[in-house]
């Protein structure tokens, strides 16, 4: 039995979490789930946006489910606290097209420092805000890059950086790079300013097989990537560290279609199977991830950021009549 922590949050957080588990209980697996609060929601009621219950929780299981929450400016970023509290040092971002083979690379972020450290200040007449990288968060981050790019039988692993006018902290991380290249000696590496890198992205993606970059820059690629699959209803992630996990999709709470039943479930699903795949259930994610395709290729069933009428309830079921 895995205890999994769940986090619906706010918005369509809570619209895709709930067929997500309705998903997850139709498989056959085993799975005590546990619900926790965080969010503006929760801030209202508890005037914390991410209480010590929940975090206690998410550390107590075998991994946690998070749906999205709305920021909100008196209290630090729930998702980022929870990251740092549980170590989750990588952020992996698969960008796979059903329809496109151009399309499928994997964005790794790093998911500690940056400018997400929460170091900034307020010195009256001018704020600031410090971009922290140091050696062992890059040199930790790009050799998971490597591994994964290893173990998913991929040929390239290239790094998003700004080097040029940020030589002390974008050269660090450039660094490390080409530094743990070396130890992976049949996979190319190479590198590109991300400026030039989002263009590449549009222009060219099929050159991409594995991007590793720093926080803020992975975070802005992840949402040009929603772009380039047509949706960031799309898209899942994988929050990893040494000992847990937490899986959410790369969207926010999306104030502009909550309380609709319009979201798209796929990002969250997704990513509930990029959770099974942490957990040793390869087959069951696999399953469910063919089901997804299948659906998107036959394009009868899509909700409207895939320019359909469906609604958030109607791709669950369809979801589970093929389970
Ligand atoms: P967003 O990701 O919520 O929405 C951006 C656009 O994508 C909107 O037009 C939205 O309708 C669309 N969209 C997002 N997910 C979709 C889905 N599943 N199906 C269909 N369309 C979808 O980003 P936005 O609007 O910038 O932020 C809204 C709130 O979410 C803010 O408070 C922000 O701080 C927060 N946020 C939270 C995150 C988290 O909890 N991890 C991540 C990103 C933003
Ligand atoms: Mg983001």
């Amino acid at each position: 039995m895995f205890k999994i922590t769940t986090i619906p949050g706010d918005g369509i957080g809570k619209e895709v979490m709930k067929p997500t588990l309705e998903i997850l209980e139709t498989i056959n697996a085993q799975f005590d789930f546990i619900p926790q609060e965080a969010g503006a929601e929760c801030f209202k009621k508890y005037g914390t946006n991410l209480p010590a219950e929940t975090i206690n929780s998410c550390k107590n299981s075998d991994s946690t489910l998070f749906g999205a929450v709305t920021s909100i400016p008196e209290q630090k970023s729930a998702i980022v606290t929870l990251r740092k509290e549980l170590d989750l040092y990588i952020n992996q971002r698969p960008i796979k097209s059903y329809t496109n083979p151009n399309i499928n690379f994997t964005i790794i972020r790093e998911n500690s420092e940056g400018l997400y450290s929460h170091l900034e200040e307020d010195y009256g007449n001018e704020s600031i805000a410090i971009r922290k990288i140091t050696h062992k968060a890059s040199e930790r981050i790009c050799d998971y890059a490597f591994e994964y790019a290893l173990k998913t039988n991929q040929k390239k692993v290239t790094a998003a950086h700004k080097a040029n006018v940020l030589p002390l902290t974008d050269g660090v991380f450039k660094k490390a790079f080409y530094n743990m290249s070396k130890k992976y000696p049949n996979l190319t590496a190479n590198d590109y300013y991300i400026d030039a890198m989002a263009m590449y992205l549009i222009t060219n993606p099929s050159q991409f097989d594995v991007i590793v970059t720093t926080n803020l820059f992975g975070d802005i690629l992840s949402d040009e990537g929603g772009g380039l699959l047509g949706s960031l209803g799309l898209i899942p992630s994988a929050n990893i560290g040494k000992n847990n996990g937490l899986f959410e999709p790369v969207h926010g709470s999306a104030p502009d279609i909550a309380g609709l039943n319009k979201a798209n479930p796929i990002a969250m699903v997704l990513s509930s199977c990029l959770m099974l795949e942490f957990l040793n259930m390869h087959e069951e994610a696999k399953n469910i991830q063919n089901i997804i395709e299948s659906i998107i290729k036959e394009g009868k069933i899509k909700t409207p950021d895939l320019g359909g009428t469906n609604s958030t309830q109607d791709m669950c079921d369809e979801i589970i009549r093929k389970l």
